[in-house]
């Protein structure tokens, strides 16, 4: 499996770092939803879902956490830790998330406007799709 990492170039001056992102430049596909996630409890682990089209780039924008990469066919695990990294996910990929540090804050920038059923949170459907 490629796990695919954008490296977002910063525009970097005395003052300090600024990335800005744009849809079909930086981003490959257009921008319909950002969320983020912080406040994260210890030892927690979420995801555990695929979707059926929705793409995402997920960015650590602060802190540090990891990323469960599955296909159906094989996994990986990558580790996101700078604000200028943005892992790419596309549909059918399972994922979860762990290992969250306490300032840890993950953006997600999504092709989708949230919808349920577009989600494929049973495992075994999941598995069933991916070998499609
Ligand atoms: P959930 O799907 O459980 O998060 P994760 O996949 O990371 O475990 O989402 C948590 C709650 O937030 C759930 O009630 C659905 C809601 N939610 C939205 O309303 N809009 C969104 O864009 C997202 C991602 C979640």
């Amino acid at each position: 499996m490629q796990v695919v990492k954008y490296i977002f170039q910063p525009h970097s001056d005395e003052r300090g770092q600024l990335i800005a992102l744009e849809e079909f430049v930086d981003i490959p596909f257009k921008i319909k939803r950002v969320y983020y996630m912080y406040d994260t409890a210890k030892g927690v682990r979420r995801g555990y879902h695929a979707h059926r089209q929705l793409e995402q780039i997920l960015i650590c924008i602060h802190g540090k956490c990891k990323v469960h990469l599955d296909n159906g066919k094989e996994t990986k695990e990558v580790f996101l830790e700078k604000p200028y990294e943005g892992l790419y996910i596309a549909s059918c990929m399972w994922r979860e998330m762990y290992d969250f540090s306490e300032d840890a804050v993950l953006m997600v920038l999504a092709s989708e406007l949230y919808n349920e059923e577009d989600y494929i949170r049973d495992y075994d459907e999941f598995l069933r799709i991916a070998a499609q």
